[in-house]
């Protein structure tokens, strides 16, 4: 009978030609908790304990899993979000890290704010949107995606964390034909498709073969699409003292910015993430 440790190291060795030995680790530690029902921590106190039957079947079967390149997230069917805990599925793009530290700008600029309104294009899982809703919950929230499916998960998500968002299925391509000419946002956020063909050669398996492709790419000779409408969206529905929240293609930073100068935008910023990339942008409009 293997123990723990055990496991551990076979998950390093059969995955080590997919992850590397610290993201291996990580994974071993989600399995653990998920199929232990306790925290990762705890795998310290009981490494050297031998493995019962049905949970070495389990271990086995997530292994197996994670070998074709499944997310670990998708086994699971959730993932953390800002300390929250969001389902996820394969309608759904994982929330990244890189996108919490969007959602942490905008509670630090927008957080003592009276009368918020915000809206999130794009809402996937509802991540940006419900965590919003839950860390500022004088805000009104709303939150479009044009897929039926992440609009399903997303409600699940408020409903499970206890918050209020309206969700809306709908393209924001068409925002002109659905919003209401009086409608007006504080805060407009999103984090659309934005990776083009040419860079899917750089990408890991597990994005790929797994995370809706509606949710990640454009098209290469159109790369900004979401932007620019995202912009005149803003332009329009955007309150004098509001502003707009992107996140960011890592290579298109000076373009973005570019363009929402162009449009009219005024302190417009651009941030890196914590990998030291371009990643985020926010922008103004002085009336
Ligand atoms: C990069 S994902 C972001 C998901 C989530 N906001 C997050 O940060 O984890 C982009 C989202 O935009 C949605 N989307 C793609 N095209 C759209 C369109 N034309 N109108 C509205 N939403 C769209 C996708 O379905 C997907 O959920």
């Amino acid at each position: 009978m293997k123990d723990y440790q055990a496991w551990a190291d076979e998950y390093s060795k059969q995955l080590a030609t997919l992850y590397d030995a610290d993201e291996s680790k990580q994974l071993f530690l989600l399995a653990y908790s998920f199929i232990s029902h306790k925290k990762p921590l705890h795998y310290a106190l009981e490494r050297h304990m031998p493995v019962a039957d049905d949970i070495a079947n389990q271990f086995l079967h997530m292994l197996q899993e994670l070998q074709r390149g499944r997310p670990i997230q998708h086994i699971i069917g959730e993932a953390d979000f800002f300390g929250l805990r969001f389902k996820v599925n394969e309608h759904t793009l994982i929330p990244r890290t890189e996108t919490e530290e969007l959602v942490d700008w905008i509670m630090k600029e927008y957080g003592n704010t009276r009368d918020l309104s915000i809206l999130d294009i794009g809402t996937g899982s509802g991540s940006i949107a419900i965590t919003l809703s839950k860390h500022l919950p004088h805000a009104r929230v709303e939150a479009l995606d044009i897929s039926k499916d992440a609009i399903a998960v997303a409600r699940d998500n408020a409903a499970r964390l206890g918050v209020q968002v309206n969700f809306i299925e709908a393209d924001v391509l068409e925002w002109d034909s659905f919003m209401q000419d009086s409608q007006r946002y504080t805060v407009i956020v999103s984090n659309p498709p934005y990776i083009t063909p040419n860079e899917q050669a750089q990408m890991h398996i597990n994005v790929l073969q797994y995370e809706p492709h509606s949710a990640l790419f454009v098209e290469e000779h159109n790369p900004l699409l979401f932007y620019n409408v995202a912009a005149d969206l803003a332009k329009k529905h955007m309150e004098h003292q509001g502003a707009l929240f992107f996140e960011i293609n890592q290579y298109l930073g000076q373009q973005t910015l570019d363009l929402l100068r162009k449009k009219g935008f005024e302190d417009v910023r651009l941030r890196k993430d914590l990998n030291n990339v371009d990643r985020m942008i926010c922008a103004k409009m002085i009336f």
